[in-house]
């Protein structure tokens, strides 16, 4: 069966690189359907904002959470930790908490970065927050993107770099594997 897999990307950034990446993914293999979950009109998380049921935008993100096979996550650092766009999506992704949407979702975590860490710190904390969400979170793969305006084509927008497309086509080859072998944990 074709696979779906949404491509959330953390930075709202008009010529952001990390959705450069993503773009990349959903580029390599047709086999696989890739649908962009965008996180730009979601509001800020405020409980009081729950109660008589989510505002529309949050319906919609959740549903297309629902839809797809697993999550690939690309997003950049700020501050050495998870942007707050990302957080924000993330929390109104985990209610009702035990069963949501992300509830055992197979979830892949990639990011960019023109430092030289690759996002090292925002990745820690976005799996720490998935895991309190209970997500299946890929393990042990990690995909930290370094330098990362010397490896693509910013006219283009286009990831030129040999190295980073064959680490990720093995990375999404990884990440389909798991989409089918999750544990099955209570
Ligand atoms: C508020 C802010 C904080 C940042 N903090 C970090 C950081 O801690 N580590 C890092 O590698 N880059 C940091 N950066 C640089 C980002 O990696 C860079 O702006 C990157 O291009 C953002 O990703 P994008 O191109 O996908 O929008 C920061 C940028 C901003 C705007």
């Amino acid at each position: 069966m074709t696979k779906t897999i949404g491509l959330i990307c953390g930075s709202l950034r008009k010529d952001s690189y990390n959705r450069v990446i993503a773009q990349a993914l959903a580029d390599m293999d047709d086999s696989i359907k890739f649908h962009w979950i965008e996180l730009k009109d979601l509001p800020l998380f405020n409980e009081d904002l729950e109660v008589g049921g989510d505002p529309e935008t949050v319906k919609l993100f959740k549903t297309a959470i629902q839809e797809v096979d697993g999550i690939i996550i690309v997003s950049p650092e700020y501050n050495s930790g998870i942007p707050g766009v990302l957080k924000n999506a993330l929390d109104w992704a985990s209610r009702p908490p035990r069963s949501s949407v992300l509830n055992r979702k197979p979830v892949g975590i990639i990011g960019a970065t023109p430092g030289g860490l690759g996002t090292a710190f925002s990745q820690m904390q976005i799996r720490q927050t998935l895991e309190a969400m209970q997500v299946h979170v890929l393990p042990f793969k990690k995909v930290l993107i370094s330098q990362i305006h010397e490896k693509i084509d910013s006219n283009q927008k286009i990831l030129t770099d040999e190295k980073t497309i064959r680490y990720l086509q093995n990375y999404l080859q990884q990440f389909i594997f798991w989409i089918d072998h999750t544990p099955n944990l209570d």
